[in-house]
């Protein structure tokens, strides 16, 4: 029993763990809206019963009706109590559909499903050690693709790649890019369709990723995107004038090997443009984080943990920007340029060279 407890502090934190309780709930409602697109079709409609909303959803109108009551309670629909009418408002629309496009907030929350599938799994390695193996997580190139996509589609031709100098007209005359972790290949496939002078090759140990990735290259009758199944830790295939990894070295089992064998890849002149998750290194200064509890979380449930089921580093997500300097130094790049852009508060971009 603590004497000192201050009452008013400890009444507070409860009322706090109390709405953790409630959001914590409503994100698992907010990731089924999303997957059943009850969120897309109510942003059609106007006012409306749950049976006008289930119908048009094609849902159980019983479902549908006890899912209102929690977005009502939890204040993302409104409520008409006379006409029995659910509504959800444009403001909250534009942040939770799939028009949204990166702002849909309500995307993420379908990881709170990924990260629940692996509890048991994750419980087991903070007792014994170890961590869940990537195969535990079978829809995680499919949200990872996702997720990625939207980021890639809007940003990497206009804002991430000219944070290289020079390097779209570069790209223009033909270089050879390779990008490690490619995952399901958008970023590889989006430059190579913009750039048809380039040669792309993208790696990934996940043959399912592979896999997607080959198929859009195809799709998109792309001659200069190759993808390979392969381990990154080994020596890359040849020498690069780019190579990209993309929210990819902080879950390796062995950054430090990747790094330095990126610097060995690089032809004179080359550059490496390292995407990673914007922290720092000092927890005390990630109390400000936006997405703190979220990364650290993530980090935990899926990007350390993958990390040591393969005996290795477990850097995990919030490696921080200090580290990631430091590992870049440390692997052989003597000039070190990091940038943001703006309105992100996720991501670090790393320019590097040796
Ligand atoms: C967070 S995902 C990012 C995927 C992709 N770059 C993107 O932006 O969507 C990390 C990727 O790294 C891959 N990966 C992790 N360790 C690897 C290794 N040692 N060799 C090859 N791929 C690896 C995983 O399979 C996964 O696809």
């Amino acid at each position: 029993m603590n004497e000192t407890m201050d009452s008013a502090k400890a009444e507070a934190f409860a009322g706090r763990m109390m709405f953790l309780l409630n959001e914590a709930f409503l994100g698992i409602l907010v990731s089924i809206g999303h997957q059943t697109k009850l969120f897309d079709v109510m942003r059609e409609l106007p006012a409306a019963t749950s049976a006008a909303i289930a119908t048009a959803a094609g849902l159980q109108e019983r479902y549908v009706r006890e899912w209102l009551g929690g977005m009502v309670v939890g204040r993302i629909v409104l409520y008409d109590p006379g006409a029995q009418t659910y509504w959800l408002p444009a403001e909250h629309a534009a942040f939770l559909t799939r028009a949204a496009g990166a702002n849909n907030f309500a995307f993420f929350t379908q990881y709170l499903r990924l990260a629940s599938s692996v509890e048991g799994d994750v419980l087991r390695a903070f007792r014994e050690g170890g961590g869940v193996a990537y195969d535990k997580y079978p829809d995680f190139q499919r949200l990872q693709g996702e997720e990625s996509a939207r980021l890639y589609d809007g940003l990497l031709l206009p804002a991430i790649l000219p944070m290289a100098v020079g390097l779209g007209q570069r790209l223009e005359a033909g270089l050879d890019v390779i990008d490690l972790g490619t995952g399901q290949g958008h970023a590889v496939n989006v430059m190579a369709r913009a750039f048809p002078k380039s040669r792309f090759l993208g790696l990934d140990f996940s043959a399912g990723g592979i896999q997607a990735a080959r198929a859009e290259a195809s799709s998109w009758q792309l001659a200069n995107a190759r993808f390979e199944v392969a381990d990154t830790t080994a020596t890359l295939p040849g020498q690069f004038d780019l190579v990209t990894a993309f929210d990819v070295i902080h879950d390796l089992a062995k950054p430090q090997v990747v790094l330095a064998n990126i610097a060995r890849a690089l032809k004179p002149g080359g550059v490496f443009l390292m995407m990673d998750m914007a922290a720092s290194s000092r927890l005390e200064e990630n109390l400000t984080h936006p997405a703190g509890p979220m990364m650290y979380a993530a980090s935990v449930m899926h990007c350390m943990t993958v990390s040591l089921a393969q005996e290795g580093e477990g850097l995990g997500a919030m490696w921080g920007e200090q580290t990631a300097q430091d590992y870049l130094r440390k692997a052989g790049f003597a000039d070190v340029q990091v940038h943001h852009l703006e309105g992100d508060p996720m991501h670090a971009f790393y320019v590097a060279q040796v």
